[in-house]
């Protein structure tokens, strides 16, 4: 089973995105596909666009568009489940010791890795980024 995650504009500033990566594949999961892009405004916008009416929207798509990310499509059986224990809660204040939110985000909205949340989301996500695979 497969998820998406993007490895985000902060981890990548910060010099974190190989301890993310390695924490990922610690945890049990294999990169199916990855790309290293720096996201246009508008695939910013259209990737959070269910956040759309939500205040932190205008905020959450400078940021992402702030500096280069890393989306990848990661598989391991449960993959989504299994993903969103290993990234945390949202707010790393709230994470759990050990995720990678905990270990490795600022903030609520700079909080270093996306996973898609359903197996749904992630066939659109993974979709969207690698429409060919
Ligand atoms: P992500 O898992 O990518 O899904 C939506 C993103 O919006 C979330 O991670 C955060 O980066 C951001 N976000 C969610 N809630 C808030 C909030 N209350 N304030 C700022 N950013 C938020």
């Amino acid at each position: 089973m497969r998820t998406l995650t993007i490895i985000k504009p902060d981890a990548v500033a910060g010099g974190k995105m190989g301890k993310v990566l390695a924490h990922l594949e610690e945890s049990g999961f294999t990169v199916a596909a990855a790309k290293f892009m720096h996201l246009t405004t508008e695939q910013a916008q259209a990737f959070y666009e269910v956040h759309a009416e939500r205040p932190f929207y205008g905020s959450l798509v400078e940021f992402m568009t702030s500096g280069p990310c890393m989306p990848m499509v990661l598989e391991a059986d449960d993959a989504v489940a299994k993903l969103r224990e290993v990234i945390g809660a949202t707010d790393p204040a709230e994470a759990a010791d050990g995720t990678v939110r905990k270990l490795f985000a600022e903030s609520k909205e700079r909080n270093a890795i996306h996973a898609s949340d359903s197996s749904e989301n992630a066939t659109n996500e993974i979709a969207f980024f690698f429409p060919n695979l």
